[in-house]
């Protein structure tokens, strides 16, 4: 339907041309996170000041999907709080899982990776990079 080449649309756009690729040099977060099924491979990088991601960059190998919502990904956490983007992350995973979820326009495309749920091998792709944030704020203890 509409919505659904709406949404391809949105993540192709993403693929072709993505937001935020490469490294902050100083950066205050680095993690890295694979996916184990494929090894594909992505560094997730971000300028965190007082609770605020100030900047949020991405970089490495994928597929459409997981390059994408990695575009989506940091363009929607930039300027948030990482309360705010820890809570977008669990909005999104449940998005995945094809429950309820509550992410709104503010947030960015991210839902136009809502149809991924219907392909259940393409989820990890698609949670690669917010799983790095969950790793790196875990880690950091932030
Ligand atoms: Fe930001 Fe829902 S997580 S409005
Ligand atoms: Fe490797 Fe999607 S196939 S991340």
């Amino acid at each position: 339907n509409n919505l659904n080449q709406l949404y391809r649309s949105v993540i192709m756009d993403h693929y072709k041309t993505p937001r935020n690729k490469g490294v902050i040099d100083d950066g205050t977060m680095t993690v890295d996170m694979n996916n184990p099924t494929c090894g594909d491979a992505i560094r997730l990088t971000l300028d965190v000041q007082g609770e605020i991601v100030e900047d949020a960059k991405f970089d490495g190998e994928g597929c459409s999907i997981s390059l994408a919502s990695a575009s989506m990904m940091t363009e929607a956490i930039k300027g948030k709080s990482i309360g705010h983007a820890l809570e977008m992350s669990e909005e999104f995973s449940k998005m995945m899982l094809g429950e309820d979820y509550d992410i709104s326009e503010e947030d960015g495309d991210i839902e136009a990776l809502s149809g991924v749920s219907q392909f259940p091998a393409r989820i990890k792709c698609a949670t690669l990079t917010w799983k790095a944030l969950e790793k790196g704020v875990k880690e950091s203890g932030q």
